[in-house]
């Protein structure tokens, strides 16, 4: 097992579910809060599973991967934009399925959702590949895994975190044993050129 490769075939389950979402005949209301609440325990057991056992190991080896400024700002990000998935969570739980503002909810999860994965697997994924190796991504797997299936049954409450808190309190002290195996392992981060970065044109074309 991989943990890059686990998050983004998650991803990939993501896109086809919300799909699901907008195929389904609009009338199946009780369908459509079934497929909505195995879609809403997915995204919710990914993020905190991320946020438990991905995150703090990319924070101690990433050094920021494509456009992003460095490790500490993609890892913010992610968080914020999983505040941002939970607000629509949320929205969603407090609509009834298939009424317009349960669809909107919907359309609201799929878009933070669907910017998130792309970042996500743009930044934090390939620079897990670059730095991480092979062993601790599968270790980590074990971990993410584990920790979902304990979880998928019931799924669990959305709970924000704190972008800024999470990454100093993450990023400075390794806590886990992952990270002190990984730092025993690892002779050094391989840095990239600066040249790797998005042009500035293309930065401020957004
Ligand atoms: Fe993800
Ligand atoms: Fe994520």
């Amino acid at each position: 097992m991989d943990i890059t490769e686990i998050i983004a075939h998650q991803h990939a389950e993501q896109r086809r579910m919300f799909a699901m979402l907008e195929e389904w005949p609009r009338t199946d209301h009780e369908g459509l809060a079934a497929l909505w609440r195995r879609l809403e325990i997915l995204l919710e057991t990914h993020a905190e599973a991320e946020e438990k056992y991905f995150y703090p190991e990319l924070l101690k080896l990433g050094t920021g991967g494509a456009d992003a400024e460095s490790v500490d700002e993609e890892v913010e990000d992610a968080i914020k934009d999983h505040n941002e998935i939970r607000k629509a969570i949320r929205k969603v739980r407090r609509c009834r399925a298939g009424s317009a503002a349960w669809w909107t909810g919907i359309t609201d999860a799929n878009v933070y959702n669907s910017n998130h994965m792309g970042e996500e697997e743009r930044q934090d994924l390939a620079d897990f590949r670059q730095q991480a190796t092979l062993e601790l991504r599968h270790e980590i797997a074990v971990a993410f895994i584990r920790y979902e299936s304990t979880k998928a049954a019931t799924g669990i409450a959305p709970k924000d975190k704190d972008p800024e808190g999470y990454v100093t309190s993450r990023g400075r002290a390794p806590s886990s044993g992952l990270a002190k195996r990984a730092a025993t392992r690892k002779a050094g981060p391989v840095r990239r050129a600066a040249s790797k970065k998005a042009s500035a044109e293309a930065a401020s074309s957004d």
